[in-house]
């Protein structure tokens, strides 16, 4: 089976949203790192697609670090470290790591050869039109047309601190005609995203992921020190689910034709049913399923099954028809 959103050509509908399985593999064959554990216990070639991890041209410490030979006696430290760049909170997760990432080429160096059974979508982010021209050239220069389903442009993460609404037209303009692969625009709810979908269609964007983690902040209760280094950083999870609902739900009111892939605190089928009923033409699951607390990493197995069999349920499952609205008249959308 294969869906093809607007040339965006995926094996299901069931993705997997950008980092949280970090470049699609381990280090090595036996180190996780940069990958949630639970990615063991499930076969990822069997998603629609897998997102990596946001990269940029040069590799980035952000706000954790590019080490990747921590010492057991060093794990105190590195698991420190980490707790000032990804938090629990109520309801889901808070991080802030800033596009910690290896840098493009060393991506394609280390990573890309090692997961070509994977449908990929790789994640690019850059700070300016020229940044993301680049990217895309360099992509296009080391990924054949077809090898790929798609690039995702990141023009809206908080945990960089940059206004990427003051860039995001001309990063449009600019780098998606570069591209010889579909473009997909990745929203912030913390934007204009009516404008900037509205954008994404007249630049020839392919489809749009809804929605990036929201801007968010926490603080030690006792110090009024904040608990991420960065001081603000992303809420994902649980938490966000609704939000990430109504913004599905918005764009389609706001006549938004394009593709949808919903991005938003998705754990089980239900969750799926909701954001198609919502609009959207695909799901990914993100921190509700790849994040836990350390000591539950241990029922991996078990979540892997359970994995296994949503791709299979959502594999099998007919799209609805889009529910009318008094703002736009999305009946007659039954085949997207
Ligand atoms: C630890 C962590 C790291 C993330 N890194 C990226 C990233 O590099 N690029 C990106 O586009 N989104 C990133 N995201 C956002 C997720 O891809 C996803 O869109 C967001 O978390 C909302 O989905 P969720 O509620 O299902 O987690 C990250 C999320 C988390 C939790």
């Amino acid at each position: 089976m294969t869906v093809d959103l607007n040339g965006v050509r995926l094996r299901n509908r069931l993705l997997t949203s950008s980092s949280l399985l970090g470049y699609g593999a381990g280090k090595g064959r036996l180190i996780l790192y940069g990958l949630s554990p639970i990615a063991q216990w499930v076969p990822l070639e069997r998603f629609g697609a897998v997102v990596t991890r946001t990269l940029t041209t040069e590799p980035r410490e952000g706000n954790f670090s590019l080490r990747e030979d921590w010492k057991l006696w060093e794990f105190p430290a590195m698991l420190r470290a980490y707790g000032r760049a990804l938090r629990r909170v109520d309801g889901g997760w808070i991080n802030a790591f800033g596009w910690s990432n290896i840098g493009i080429e060393r991506y394609f160096d280390e990573y890309y050869e090692r997961t070509a059974k994977l449908n990929r979508i790789i994640s690019l982010g850059g700070f300016s039109a020229d940044e993301f021209g680049s990217l895309v050239e360099i992509v296009n220069r080391r990924a054949k047309v077809g090898e790929i389903a798609a690039v995702e442009f990141n023009v809206s993460c908080h945990n960089v601190n940059f206004p990427f609404e003051t860039i995001l037209e001309e990063v449009l303009a600019k780098a998606v005609p570069l591209s010889r692969h579909p473009v997909i625009l990745k929203l912030s709810p913390d934007y204009d995203y009516l404008e900037h979908a509205r954008l994404a269609e007249r630049h020839g964007v392919a489809a749009l992921t809804a929605i990036n983690s929201v801007k968010a902040l926490r603080l030690d209760p006792e110090t009024g020190e904040p608990l991420l280094k960065n001081r603000y950083g992303s809420l994902s999870g649980r938490a966000i689910k609704p939000i990430g609902l109504r913004i599905v739900s918005e764009l389609r009111e706001a006549g938004i034709g394009l593709p949808i892939i919903a991005s938003a605190g998705i754990h089980d089928f239900d969750d799926c049913r909701e954001f198609f009923w919502a609009g959207a033409d695909a799901v990914s699951l993100g921190s509700a399923v790849w994040l836990k607390r350390m000591p539950l990493y241990a029922l991996g197995p078990i979540e892997g099954l359970r994995i296994r069999r949503l791709i299979g349920r959502v594999e099998r499952y007919q799209l609805p028809a889009r529910v009318a609205t008094p703002e736009a008249d999305l009946v007659g959308a039954v085949d997207r």
